[in-house]
């Protein structure tokens, strides 16, 4: 071995390699990747993972859920493993680097770690988490919300895409419904590497963000009644028009999170007019809609507000009506102190700048820090873009990412032995 494992790097050029190489796996048009969970594409990187992860000496076990961990054996097999990784899936519009990072990374710490002939105290243990993106089936972060016990495995499976496809169908044609139970694989830290997804790092020339908060949650499926008529026939005071409806919506949506801003952000994503006629006034609108907070006081006063916006707007509107559920709500996570000490530790011995950030976008560590000790590695991406095809980060960025990683874990888990 070359290097001491107090500096020791990843191999740049072979992390770099994975993430162009299984960028092919739902390449777009505009360098971007098309992946939705449980796809065939997703299921094609999913093949190649596991035998990478095989390939690298780790036993490869799946849950009932589809979510991959592959183990590392460590010298003290009475602990249980460092966790490391985070999820292979993208938007419809997605990049690169979202998610896949942090996997890749984690199957590159592994890889390093086996070059350099280094044993672990502690075994490892690289995750692959079903449905992070949650825009196939909701909620997002699906896989990890299950296996720490926020949803049942029933609950998930029966969960529908909008072709009426369920999770467990979807599973099943990719042949990922694995025979370990949700929740067995045990961990003892776990160690998620992102993109920052935002516009901080960049702007401030820092190259890790130490991830110690993440933003609260909540997600809205909504349902406006209304009545189908003709266009050019109802007069204005009778129509009962679910779109214009909407829009109402959709604007007290932006002024709510405005009012709460700086910290509060509000979203509709999605919108869909039932039988769409350029004639006819629309009769029946369903959409989503989102809103965050860092602060668990301000994602209480959003939810008030929208209530509020929801039922003003829909006595307004004759003959209109508005239903809203609730889907999904996540509190504010706080990360762990010591796993925080140990990444702003690594980054600071590697050399490399950093600050404390708080986390906008979710992520499968957000659940995992409900049952054991978590924090997160950010790293810049171009002008802060993601969930966009035009996503980008450097290879420079992705490695000192992943070199913070492999020595926040070698940290957690202990060195036994370097050859
Ligand atoms: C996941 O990507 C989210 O933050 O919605
Ligand atoms: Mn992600
Ligand atoms: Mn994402």
């Amino acid at each position: 071995m070359s290097e001491k494992p107090s500096n020791l790097p990843v191999n740049s050029d072979r992390l770099w390699g994975t993430i162009l190489e299984t960028a092919t796996f739902g390449a777009t048009p505009k360098g971007g990747v098309r992946r939705l969970t449980l796809s065939q594409e997703d299921r094609k990187v999913r093949d190649w993972f596991k035998a990478a992860c095989e390939a690298a000496g780790c036993t490869v076990t799946v849950d009932a859920l589809g979510n991959m961990f592959a183990l590392r054996p460590g010298r003290d097999p009475s602990r249980a493993p460092i966790g490391l990784g985070s999820h292979l899936d993208t938007q419809p519009t997605g990049g690169k680097f979202d998610g896949i990072l942090g996997t890749l990374a984690a199957l590159e710490v592994v890889r390093t770690l086996n070059d350099a002939g280094i044993e672990t105290e502690a075994p490892l243990c690289v995750a692959n988490w079903t449905n992070e993106e949650g825009s196939r089936f909701a909620p997002a972060m699906m896989g990890s919300a299950a296996f720490v016990g926020d949803f049942t495995v029933e609950n998930i499976l029966g969960r529908k895409d909008a072709e009426g496809v369920t999770v467990k169908e979807a599973l099943e044609a990719i042949g990922y419904v694995g025979a370990a139970p949700v929740g067995s694989q045990p961990f003892e830290a776990f160690v998620e590497l992102h993109i920052e997804q935002g516009p901080i790092l960049e702007a401030e020339s820092k190259t890790i963000g130490v991830v110690e908060h993440g933003q609260g949650i909540v997600w809205y499926d909504g349902h406006i009644t209304g009545f189908e008529s003709h266009a050019g026939s109802t007069p204005m005071p009778l129509r009962r028009d679910a779109l214009a409806t909407f829009s109402q919506i959709v604007l007290a949506v932006e002024a709510i999170a405005r009012k709460h801003g700086p910290d509060a952000v509000g979203t509709v994503g999605e919108v869909t007019i039932a039988n769409p006629s350029r004639n006819v006034i629309p009769g029946e609108v369903n959409f989503t809609c989102e809103f965050r907070s860092p602060h668990a006081e301000i994602l209480k006063s959003l939810e008030t507000d929208f209530a509020a916006a929801v039922a003003e707007i829909a006595a307004g509107r004759k003959g209109v009506t508005v239903e809203i559920e609730q889907v999904w709500r996540k509190d504010p996570t706080h990360f762990d102190p010591k796993v925080i000490g140990a990444i702003r530790e690594a980054a600071e011995g590697l050399g490399y700048s950093n600050r404390p950030m708080v986390s906008g976008a979710g992520h499968d560590a957000f659940n995992l820090a409900t049952r054991m000790p978590v924090a997160m590695i950010f790293v810049p991406c171009k002008d802060g873009l993601s969930h966009n095809e035009l996503e980008d980060a450097t290879q420079a960025d992705c490695t000192a990412g992943a070199n913070v990683l492999l020595h926040t874990v070698l940290s957690l888990a202990g060195v036994a032995n370097a050859a």
